[in-house]
């Protein structure tokens, strides 16, 4: 007779591995061009390996491991192709359902990451972003990339389209590689960008592609925290993206309140991240799938998702008024507020 229970812990533990094995599957098919072979051409094992110049048993074990785990489908002639939307997710870099750039991440930066997790639990010492590297500020653009496309597209011109139209002065705090400033500035050529970012990396970075994209009249990049800023009353709109939880935790009020005097009056301050619950037991569901996948991955970085609450508070106690909340995708959260 099984214990109460364990029958269901074992099933979930081995989905997980599936769930990892998927994601290292992935990871192979995207470093090897397994993936974007089969997009553009269903092949055989022998057929791939041959176009690849890859070990043909290995790449045969590939393809049908690939097919168990729902990542591949086979025909009767024994080609292979992606399963259905598979495309979409792991190769097309645009689409708001892309996670191609997450999966190298997360078997690359993260694992290295995770390795230092139990050294860090015992010391609680972090590994703070901009210690990553300059590969690490590349590669969080690219995941950031496709759900920034969707903010500076739709969501951004819905809510403030004709002033950024017309011509404002915007403020990125945690620009990151500019990427954001960059996708504003091509679809705004009347507004102008300053985009500030505490990690030189994602400055330098940002800095060379502005002096390659013709951007660099209309936008500037600065490396400074936001706790740091100079500005006072210079900007029409400040926006954070994705970059609330990763500003460590004693420098988010000096950070809210240098955005708050960086902004003219009535100006908007506009915000995407993740939330954490108030009661952990709701962390199951799927609106804190992201932010529980955050904040475990994060954790070394130093990086805290704030719940509601807290988040409520401090751009209440910053001075800003006005507050709005939605969501995106179900699962971020969007904050707008004002001066
Ligand atoms: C997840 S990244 C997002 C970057 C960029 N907004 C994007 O969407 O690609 C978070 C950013 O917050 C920045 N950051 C952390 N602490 C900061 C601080 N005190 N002031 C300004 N930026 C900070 C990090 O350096 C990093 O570039």
């Amino acid at each position: 007779m099984t214990q109460s229970g364990t029958k269901e812990a074992f099933e979930r533990v081995q989905a997980a591995f599936r769930g990892h094995q998927t994601l290292q599957l992935i990871y192979l098919g995207l470093e090897l061009g397994l993936l974007e072979s089969l997009r553009s051409q269903p092949a055989t094992p022998d057929a791939l390996a041959a176009a690849l110049s890859l070990h043909p048993p290995y790449v045969r074990v590939w393809c049908e491991v690939g097919t168990a785990f729902g990542v591949l489908a086979v025909d009767d002639a024994g080609r292979y192709r992606l399963a259905a939307g598979m495309d979409t997710v792991l190769l097309d870099a645009d689409h708001p359902r892309f996670v191609g750039a997450f999966v190298r991440g997360f078997m690359t930066f993260l694992a290295d990451d995770f390795a230092r997790y139990p050294d860090a639990f015992k010391h609680g010492h972090i590994h703070a972003f901009h210690q990553h590297g300059e590969a690490f500020s590349a590669w969080v653009s690219n995941v950031t990339h496709p759900m920034q496309r969707l903010v500076a597209g739709k969501i951004l011109p819905d809510q403030f389209g004709s002033g950024l139209q017309a011509g404002i002065d915007v403020l990125d705090i945690g620009c990151g590689a500019g990427q954001f400033v960059f996708k504003l500035a091509a679809l705004y050529p009347n507004s102008r960008f300053t985009g500030v970012d505490a990690d030189p990396h994602g400055i330098e970075l940002a800095q060379r592609a502005a002096a390659i994209n013709g951007m660099g009249d209309r936008t500037r990049f600065i490396h400074t925290g936001g706790e740091t800023m100079p500005f006072e009353n210079a900007f029409d709109l400040a926006v954070m993206f994705e970059v609330l939880h990763e500003l460590p935790v004693e420098v988010r009020p000096a950070v809210m309140r240098a955005a708050y005097r960086a902004l003219r009056l009535g100006g908007a301050l506009f915000i995407l991240d993740e939330t954490w619950a108030d009661d952990p037991r709701q962390l199951v569901e799927p609106a804190y799938h992201m932010s529980v996948l955050v904040q475990f991955s994060e954790l070394l970085w130093g990086n805290v998702v704030y719940t509601q609450d807290q988040q409520t508070r401090l751009l209440t106690e910053a001075g800003f008024v006005d507050l709005q909340r939605g969501d995106l995708g179900g699962t971020f959260t969007l904050i707008t507020a004002r001066k």
